[in-house]
C-alpha cells in the first residue's frame, strides 16, 4: 500500500487505476482504525479492484474543539492495518490540503432533515461538517462505490440524502455494526473509556436489546423508552437521547402501528469521557388487537 497526502497525487494514482479498468472502492475514516473500519476495507475488496481509504481528522465535524485536540492520531498502526488487509491507497492529506483557506469561507454542504435531532441536535454543525468533507472526498476520489459503517446511522442517512439530492454518482454501501465479543460497537471512541467503564460500557447495547423486546411484546412507545432511559443512566451512562424512528428515512415514530414496520432504535450516552452511539434496526409485526 502507498500513503499519500496530496490531492494532486491521489486524482493521478486512481486515474491510473481507473483507465486499467478498475472498480474503484472508498473506505473513508478518521483513523484510529480497529476491526470495524477494516470490514468495510473486506467488503470493498470483495466489490472493487482498487481500494482507497482516506484518514482525515476532519474539523469542521468537530463542534467541540477539545474533542478535536484528543482525537487519537495513530498513522503508522493504522497504516500497518490497512497493508495487511490489502487496501492499495491510502490518503492522508493535512488540514491545509483539504481546507487551505479561512474555515468560514469554506462553501459548506447542508443536508436538510435527516441531520437535525439526534446526534445533529446534540453536535451543532456535525452534519454539515461531515457532508462537506465527504463531498470533497468524493469529489477528490471520484469512487464507484463507498463504505460506511451502520453503527453510525444517521449519518449514513444523511450520505446517502446528499448523494441522492446532488446527484452525485457514487454508490453508498453500507456494512453491519463490528462488535465485541460482549456486543459493545467497536468504535474509536472506546479508546477513552477506564477499564471500569469498559465493563459498563455493553449497557448500552443490553438497553437497546431490552427496547427491541418491549417493543416486540406490544408495550407502549412512551414508558418503553422512559424505562430505557431510567434503566441506562442507573448503568452508570448519563443518557444523551433513545429514539425510534423510521429506519427507511429517520422520521419520527410516536407509536407503533399495526402491521409491519421497520424502525430503528438510536441511542448516544456518556460513559466517563466518551460519547458512545449505538442503533439496532427492528422489524415489528403487530397484530391488530
Ligand atoms: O465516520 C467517520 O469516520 C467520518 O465521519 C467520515 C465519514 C470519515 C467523515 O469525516
Amino acid at each position: 500500500m502507498i500513503t499519500i497526502h496530496t490531492i494532486k497525487e491521489l486524482r493521478e494514482h486512481v486515474s491510473d487505476a481507473r483507465q486499467a479498468g478498475k472498480v474503484i472502492g472508498f473506505v473513508p475514516t478518521m483513523g484510529n482504525l480497529h476491526a470495524g473500519h477494516i470490514s468495510l476495507v473486506e467488503r470493498a475488496k470483495k466489490e472493487c479492484d482498487f481500494i482507497v481509504s482516506s484518514i482525515f481528522v476532519n474539523p469542521l465535524q468537530f463542534n467541540d474543539k477539545s474533542d478535536l485536540q484528543r482525537y487519537p492520531r495513530t498513522l503508522p498502526n493504522d497504516q500497518e492495518q490497512l497493508t495487511a488487509a490489502h487496501c492499495d491507497l491510502l490518503f492522508a492529506p493535512d488540514v491545509d490540503e483539504m481546507y487551505p483557506h479561512d474555515q468560514d469561507e469554506q462553501s459548506i454542504v447542508h443536508v436538510p432533515v435527516v441531520s437535525a435531532g439526534l446526534c445533529g441536535g446534540s453536535r451543532p454543525g456535525h452534519f454539515d461538517g461531515v457532508s462537506t468533507v465527504v463531498t470533497k472526498l468524493f469529489n477528490q476520489v471520484l469512487p464507484d462505490n463507498a463504505y460506511f459503517g451502520e453503527k453510525d446511522f444517521q449519518q449514513v442517512a444523511v450520505i446517502r440524502k446528499m448523494v441522492s439530492d446532488l446527484c452525485m454518482p457514487v454508490n453508498v454501501i453500507t456494512v453491519p455494526t463490528a462488535r465485541a465479543d460482549d456486543g459493545l460497537a467497536l468504535s474509536s471512541r472506546n479508546g477513552y473509556l477506564s477499564t471500569d467503564e469498559r465493563e459498563l460500557a455493553v449497557g448500552l447495547y443490553k438497553t437497546l436489546n431490552e427496547i427491541a423486546a418491549e417493543l416486540h411484546q406490544g408495550l407502549a412507545l412512551e414508558s418503553v423508552i422512559e424505562g430505557a432511559i431510567r434503566r441506562l443512566n442507573s448503568r452508570g451512562f448519563k443518557t444523551d437521547y433513545i429514539e425510534v424512528r423510521d429506519a427507511s428515512d429517520l422520521s419520527t415514530v410516536t407509536s407503533i402501528s399495526t402491521g409491519t414496520q421497520e424502525i430503528v432504535i438510536l441511542a448516544a450516552a456518556f460513559l466517563g469521557n466518551a460519547r458512545l452511539i449505538d442503533n439496532m434496526v427492528v422489524t415489528l409485526n403487530r397484530g391488530i388487537v
